[in-house]
């Protein structure tokens, strides 16, 4: 592998790089030089300058995704560690953190090993508490899926669990994101993490917490950013816009989209939850709640979700060094950078390219998502994970489509 792209524009937020014009030269996975012309003979050009108006490619560290559902073990028709880790790159991610919400659950060192690569929220306000106290003496957050179950139970007089059930107005959440930030006051140690928040008083939740000093993050999924209540044009089947925290207003969505630029919600999250075919098309009522995500997030978010034009260096930092300083480097996760002389772990993608979504290109097992048949723009070129090709697109990038990897 040896190439040099030609006229993209280079994307590294830690290194505060956002540089136009730019020539990358990568051989055998290292990024051996970012120049604003290279010329080396006889190395393939990949010529990318856009035409007259159009968006530059864009080279950045691969993205993070902090919230994707694997179903291994228990529902490997659903997907695999080695299907969601191919829709990883496909989409860009070159780190994602698997959910334990598998059945049976990843709940023991030997399930984590087996597994190797929460839906739930059953958390009390002590137990939180503790989890805070022990989380901080290793560096890492409690990750909270803020949905008050009991709450939820009530609403919708059921006995048994309370994953499909269909009423979960705001205040579910809202309730839950209240017991998670005074839990954390009241721990006074700990980092918290809220999970896929939907509503804007969610946000106005966090925005004064961490202005008291509070060391909260939060994240925000794709289809919160673009999706709202009533859809003109319902999907068939309609569950397939179920999803737990449910898709809100127009008014929430425009709430979580400022937030998300604002950077009082600091990273975007797919919470990729493939289900198979038959699990989707029951009645709305005993669907499966969720969407896959992994594929589609950042054309979503550039096409549907606020998140194009001049917010693209936002974008990247929430996909990358956002989501790296809520966990990154608490677990390992390599810091998010394009340095010269290192292998590359880093995706390029084109913000003008169209696409249309549909189920036979999808790498994911499951193509559950109401997106399907849409016309998105952004496409992802190419993924590197530390100098390996892990996803590449033939036609853009040929020189790099013959090495593609296992992701
Ligand atoms: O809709 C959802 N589905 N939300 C979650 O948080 C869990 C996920 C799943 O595991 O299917």
């Amino acid at each position: 592998m040896n190439f040099i792209l030609r006229g993209v524009r280079v994307i590294d937020p830690l290194a505060r790089l956002d540089a136009h014009g730019q020539d990358v030269w990568i051989d055998s996975g290292r990024i051996v030089a970012i120049y604003h012309h290279i010329d080396e003979g006889s190395v393939p050009v990949v010529d990318l300058t856009p035409a007259p108006g159009a968006e530059e490619c864009v080279l950045c560290p691969g993205f993070i995704d902090l919230h994707t559902h694997l179903r291994e073990p228990g529902d490997e028709e659903a997907e695999t560690v080695k299907s969601g880790a191919r829709a990883a790159a496909a989409g860009g991610f070159t780190s994602i953190v698997a959910m334990a919400n598998t059945r049976p659950p990843i709940d023991t060192p030997e399930r984590v090993a087996d597994a190797y690569a929460d839906g739930r929220n059953a958390a009390s306000p002590r137990l939180v508490v503790q989890a805070l106290q022990r989380a901080a003496k290793g560096g890492r957050p409690v990750m909270i899926h803020p949905e008050d179950e009991e709450a939820i139970a009530q609403i919708n007089d059921a006995t048994g669990s309370v994953v499909r059930c269909v009423e979960r107005p705001p205040q579910v959440e809202t309730r839950a994101v209240d017991v998670a930030i005074r839990a954390l006051a009241h721990a006074r140690t700990g980092r918290l993490h809220l999970q896929h928040l939907s509503t804007a008083r969610s946000v106005e939740m966090v925005r004064r917490a961490v202005e008291q000093g509070l060391e909260v993050t939060a994240e925000v999924t794709p289809h919160h950013l673009a999706m709202w209540l009533p859809v003109e044009a319902p999907p068939e089947p309609v569950s397939l816009l179920k999803v737990n925290p449910p898709l809100r207003t127009d008014a929430d969505r425009a709430a979580l989209v400022h937030a998300l630029r604002d950077g009082t919600i600091d990273a975007m999250a797919t919470d990729h939850a493939p289900h198979r075919a038959e699990e989707k098309s029951r009645d709305y009522a005993n669907a499966a709640p969720g969407m896959i995500g992994l594929e589609t997030a950042l054309a979503t978010c550039l096409t549907l979700g606020g998140m194009g034009g001049e917010w693209i260096p936002t974008l990247v930092e929430r996909m990358t060094a956002g989501p790296h300083r809520v966990l990154g480097a608490a677990i390992g996760i390599p810091t998010p950078r394009l340095h010269i002389g290192e292998m590359a772990t880093a995706a390029l993608f084109d913000p003008d390219a169209e696409w249309t979504v549909d189920a036979e290109s999808l790498r994911s097992r499951s193509h559950n998502t109401p997106l399907l048949g849409a016309r998105l723009k952004g496409r992802v070129l190419l993924t590197l994970s530390e100098g390996r090709v892990v996803h590449a697109d033939a036609a853009r990038i040929p020189v790099a489509a013959g090495e593609v990897a296992h992701a």
